[in-house]
């Protein structure tokens, strides 16, 4: 189901309308693209993980196994034909909840809509994989960009991360079952 999956716009747009938990200030005519990542993307993701996370990126080889595995999606943004962003989510076999793994904006390219545009199309996937949430850990300055988007801290992971810092972890509902975290409403 994963690689071929086409992540236009208006299926983003159409997902967040029914699913978001709040409007998001997203372009409406973005000028970038979002799709699934190929194998011949891997030094350009490889690139922006390590920029984004200096002290424990994944290795290259990691993210070349994700490309290829059919329990993960990598999924990236392109604007004139060079790479801008990416996320990362895992469906392990037999869970319910989605894993987002990385979600990583090259510097140039933040603050315009690309990071919301990926996590929403990270939920999409996992909506689309039939798992009811996506879970995930972020450091505590990254937080609120999270909790913006519906997600909810459930708890903290210390010294998680490589430099000793501590982990907030937080999970968000994509269907009304029981793991809902935030209430939402399936309109029409
Ligand atoms: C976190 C990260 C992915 C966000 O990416 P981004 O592309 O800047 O994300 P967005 O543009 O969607 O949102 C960022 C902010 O810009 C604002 N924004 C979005 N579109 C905007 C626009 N058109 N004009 C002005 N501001 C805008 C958003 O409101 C948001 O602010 P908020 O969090 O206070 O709501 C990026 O900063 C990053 O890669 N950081 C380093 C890696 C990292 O920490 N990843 C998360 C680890 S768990």
């Amino acid at each position: 189901m994963r690689t071929d999956t086409v992540f236009s716009g208006h299926n983003i747009i159409e997902f967040r309308k029914k699913h978001g938990s709040k409007p998001l200030r997203l372009p409406l005519r973005p000028d970038y693209a979002i799709r699934t990542a190929r194998g011949s993307d891997l030094a350009a993701l490889w690139q922006i993980e390590r920029r984004c996370f200096p002290t424990d990126p994944f290795s290259r080889q990691s993210l070349a196994r994700h490309i290829r595995s059919p329990r993960a999606c990598v999924i990236l943004a392109e604007r004139k034909g060079a790479i801008i962003g990416f996320s990362l989510v895992l469906f392990a076999k037999g869970r319910s909840v989605g894993r987002l793994m990385s979600l990583a904006v090259a510097p140039r390219a933040r603050h315009g809509g690309v990071g919301s545009s990926l996590l929403q199309a990270a939920e999409l996937a996992g909506f689309r994989f039939g798992v009811n949430s996506i879970q995930l850990e972020a450091r505590r300055n990254q937080v609120n960009f999270y909790m913006g988007r519906g997600y909810a801290p459930f708890s903290q992971l210390a010294r998680y991360y490589a430099d000793g810092g501590s982990a907030v972890r937080l999970r968000k509902g994509l269907t009304g079952g029981g793991d809902t975290v935030v209430p939402f409403h399936v309109r029409g």
